[in-house]
């Protein structure tokens, strides 16, 4: 079942949706080579809690047993790795890495969440084009998240944009409903069929999150059970807002 938020509901998703944009802010101003992927976690911390914000990632559940709650409070995930990367004081960030930042803040019981790919110093071209396609297919997907519109427009967009451009799509994760949970209905993958899925309307608040890999679709989860990097070791990146469904144009809330 798609909740469909009632006004009140929906400013409470656009205070939520602000903290998680300005926690984005800070992390493009700090994020510099040698910065550790944990002093990245922390300031992003501070960021949030000082904004009446939790850190919703951190303690997050893993659906597979024995493997521990998510321990950060933010995912980072450098170059082959595609999401999910756990934050660590031995992580060094180099010059010339692309760095996903996925990040959601709770507040008043509520969820923002967005996810930027960093350029750090001087990054290649190739790794450059992958960073703007991948945020364009979210744009590009958008165009057909209207009112009476069905949710496979969207997907179809977002893959059908990746793939012109000779890239693929992850198929083993996806966006999603998101309000007093982190992930509701529906569930929103990177590819699917025109006219097909939900009917959308205007309420609903949706994760719209391409992931995109330079070479072959597949991917692999590291030993810490988080971890998802390509198999085939070449670059990935994510690009992800939380956006409201209305009658015209839908908003994007974490972006200000
Ligand atoms: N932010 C991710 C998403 O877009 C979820 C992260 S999993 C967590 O759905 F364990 F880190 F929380
Ligand atoms: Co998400």
């Amino acid at each position: 079942m798609v909740d469909i938020k009632s006004k009140r509901e929906i400013e409470q998703m656009r205070e939520a949706c602000r903290v998680t944009a300005l926690v984005h802010k800070e992390i493009e101003k700090v994020i510099k080579p040698g910065i550790t992927t944990l002093e990245l976690d922390k300031i992003a911390e501070k960021v949030i809690r000082e904004n009446g914000g939790i850190p919703a990632e951190k303690g997050y559940p893993s659906y597979q047993k024995g493997v521990p709650d998510f321990p950060g409070s933010i995912c980072v995930s450098i170059n082959d790795e595609v999401i999910h990367g756990i934050p660590s004081g031995r992580t060094k960030i180099n010059d010339g890495d692309i760095v996903s930042v996925d990040l959601v803040v709770e507040k008043n019981g509520f969820h923002g969440d967005a996810a930027r790919t960093y350029l750090v110093g001087e990054v290649s071209n190739e790794a450059k084009r992958l960073v703007e396609i991948t945020k364009q297919a979210f744009f590009e997907g958008i165009k057909y998240a209207r009112a009476g519109n069905r949710l496979g427009d969207v997907c179809h967009a977002i893959g059908a944009f990746v793939e012109k451009n000779g890239y693929s799509v992850v198929r083993e994760f996806q966006g999603h409903g998101i309000g007093r949970s982190m992930h509701e209905d529906p569930g929103i993958p990177n590819y699917g069929k025109p006219g097909k899925g939900i009917k959308l309307e205007p309420g609903m608040t949706l994760a719209i999150e391409p992931m995109v890999i330079q070479g072959n679709p597949d991917i692999l989860e590291l030993d810490d059970g988080w971890t998802i990097i390509t198999e085939d070791g070449s670059l990935a990146a994510h690009y992800e807002n939380t956006i409201l469904i209305t009658e015209k144009e839908p908003e994007i809330l974490t972006i200000i």
